[in-house]
């Protein structure tokens, strides 16, 4: 069984929610607001969003129950193989690696990918229009294929223009971490 920490089980409390829709624990933990930071585009408002809106709770790998963050948003770990959905006991639906990077569940399993500025395996190359058009119309890359659970991109599509500018500004100011994130397992489409 694994054991997480206060900040990992909020974190993981908040990506379970999209996951399963309601979930009724409490954590007994309070939090404050983030300093606000100025409206427009800047790299400060994209790090205050990213910080609220928990990307590290799915994009940065657990360690210990919490997101390592010397691995900031690099996504799940190449050396973590997973090469199948694991069968789970009957009446349970999906399934988390230990890093919380992998997502096993009816869509097969879905790996986070690298949002560092990394030019050879994250979005150093991306351009803000790829990146605003992968969380708007939630397709890889901006028009490839569709994006897997859990990325709760139909929520965060919904942030303004300004918003995902800074959000992109942000993780290009980040440190580039080469993890080259595997390709996501798709599942068949269940029978007719
Ligand atoms: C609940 C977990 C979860 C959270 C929270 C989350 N993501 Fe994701 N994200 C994923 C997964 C899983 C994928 C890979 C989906 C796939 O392979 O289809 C993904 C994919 C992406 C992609 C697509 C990358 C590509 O190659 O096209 C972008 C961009 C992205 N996430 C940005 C973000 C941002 C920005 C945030 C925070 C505002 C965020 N994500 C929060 C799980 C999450």
């Amino acid at each position: 069984m694994r054991v997480y920490s206060r900040q990992g089980l909020a974190l993981l409390f908040g990506a379970t929610l999209f996951v399963a829709g309601s979930l009724s624990i409490v954590v007994a933990q309070s939090v404050r607001p983030l300093p606000q930071p100025p409206p427009g585009v800047s790299v400060e408002r994209g790090k205050y969003l990213v910080t609220a809106q928990d990307c590290n709770g799915c994009h940065t790998p657990f360690k210990n129950g919490a997101p390592d963050m010397t691995r900031m948003l690099s996504g799940h770990p190449a050396a973590e193989r997973i090469t199948a959905r694991p069968t789970l006991p009957a009446g349970w639906t999906t399934a988390i690696s230990d890093s919380n990077t992998g997502w096993a569940g009816p869509w097969g399993v879905s790996f986070t990918t690298n949002l560092t500025p990394d030019r050879g395996t994250g979005i150093g190359t991306w351009t803000e229009a790829m990146f605003i058009a992968a969380i708007r119309n939630g397709k890889k890359g901006g028009t490839g294929r569709a994006l897997l659970p859990p990325m709760p991109w139909m929520m965060y599509g919904q942030l303004s223009d300004d918003d995902l500018k800074s959000i992109f500004m942000y993780f290009k100011s980040i440190p580039a971490i080469a993890n080259q994130v595997p390709n996501a397992i798709i599942a068949p489409p269940p029978p007719r």
